[in-house]
């Protein structure tokens, strides 16, 4: 699987570096090339010997180290592999990435490097729940660094919870999945819906809902990742750009509808996006005043565009694969099975958004993707592992139907 791609293995200040030294025995069986940076926390957890016996190749430690720089400078280091895997990857390495710090080796090459990095944390509960590592690991998703990992599980502080680094096995896995995965949409133009829309009732005021876009977004940096040249048309939310995606921001389902519509050709739809069902009928020019004793007003709505049955029905412009969303609070798969014959999408990604899942504006996702033959259930994923299983899938469909 790995001959020939060269990874670059950094190493930083957690007890799981205990580990690496397995971890690069196991890349190297695969084919792998394997060259190590050792941080100085790191080095007190495995030694640079260790490492140095099972990658074949010097270790290297520190910045300013005249051998070290003139054997192979920090740039050159950081552009010499395919991939960069940072494991483990502690808080306060994540928490560098995310701020851009150089100040010693690793962080130097990892805010140099030109190439797709990967991290897998590890760290205590706390540190991995505290916001400031939430907000830095969704910086660096954003960015769009791959994460494997943590697990749940006993650690060595003797807490349990979330933060444990990643079988060996689990992270070569994740390796090989990015290797294979790279590129594989290549040629592949798609088009996604994402976030909630808002329709207008005056120039002040309007109807909108919950949707956060996480979803939505986490599909277009997937398949952008995969090589696809990816338009995510999003209506307002908090999210932002993911990198290598074009993003047209609107705010209305019509100005969204519009845009995906000019964005066609496509060879892939997938609207995630809440779209509204109604608009107001007459958007009112000015604020509405309360006036002094006026009765409120009474809003008439009027259906809006429906996006994803227009992009299935876009006739000789319709992309060969059409994937719709279903919201659904009861008989989801029922309801998300008659709802892709309804609007003659190809795929519904049907979940479960009653209350009591958090789905919505949450971080996880229980969904069953529902195709022509029937319903698959997937276990609960974050969004950006369903974002991941539903590309992946997207490229094997392409793939059967390419001869
Ligand atoms: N959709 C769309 N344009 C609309 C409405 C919905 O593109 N005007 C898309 C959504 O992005 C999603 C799917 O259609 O992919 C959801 O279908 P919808 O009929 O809105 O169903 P729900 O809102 O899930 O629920 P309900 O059946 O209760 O309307």
């Amino acid at each position: 699987m790995g001959e020939g791609k060269r990874i670059l293995l950094v190493v930083s200040g957690g007890i799981a570096a205990y580990k690496c030294p397995d971890l690069v025995r196991r890349l190297r069986e695969r084919g792998y090339g394997v060259r190590c940076v050792l941080t100085q926390g790191g080095a007190q957890f495995v030694t640079p010997l260790a490492l140095g016996a099972v990658s074949g190749d010097t270790v290297y430690q520190d910045l300013f180290s005249l051998t070290d720089e003139s054997e192979m400078g920090h740039i050159r280091l950081s552009r010499e592999a395919d991939l960069v895997l940072v494991a483990p990857a502690t808080a306060n390495i994540i928490a560098a990435m995310a701020a851009g710090l150089a100040g010693d080796l690793a962080t130097t090459v990892l805010l140099a490097t030109d190439k797709p990095v990967m991290i897998a944390p590890a760290m205590n509960v706390r540190m991995w729940e505290h916001p400031a590592t939430r907000a830095n690991v969704t910086t660096l998703r954003n960015r769009g660094i791959g994460l494997v990992g943590p697990e749940a599980g006993d650690m060595a502080c003797g807490e349990t919870g979330m933060g444990r680094m990643s079988d060996p096995n689990d992270i070569v896995a994740a390796v090989d999945g990015f290797f294979r995965n790279a590129g594989r949409l290549a040629g592949r133009k798609a088009v996604i819906t994402s976030g909630p829309t808002f329709e207008a009732i005056d120039p002040v005021r309007f109807i909108g809902n919950h949707s956060s876009g996480k979803q939505g977004h986490a599909i277009a940096a997937a398949l952008a990742h995969m090589g696809a040249q990816t338009t995510l048309v999003t209506g307002p939310t908090a999210q932002p750009d993911p990198s290598g995606v074009s993003v047209i921001h609107v705010r209305s389902a019509r100005e969204m509808h519009d845009a995906c519509l000019e964005a066609l050709p496509a060879d892939i739809a997938v609207c995630a996006a809440a779209v509204a069902d109604w608009r107001v009928a007459d958007e009112a020019a000015q604020k509405i005043k309360k006036g002094a004793n006026a009765a409120p007003p009474s809003l008439t709505l009027i259906p809006n565009p429906d996006i994803l049955a227009a992009l299935a029905a876009a006739g000789n412009k319709r992309p060969r694969l059409v994937v719709g969303f279903a919201a659904e609070t009861e008989n989801v798969v029922e309801n998300a099975t008659a709802k892709r014959a309804r609007k003659g999408c190809d795929w519904i990604v049907a979940n479960d958004v009653s209350p009591s899942t958090g789905t919505f504006g949450g971080d996880a996702n229980a969904v069953h993707l529902i195709d022509g033959e029937g319903a698959e259930s997937w276990p609960l994923l974050s969004k950006e592992a369903v974002a991941e299983r539903l590309a992946t899938r997207i490229a094997e469909r392409l793939e059967e139907a390419t001869p």
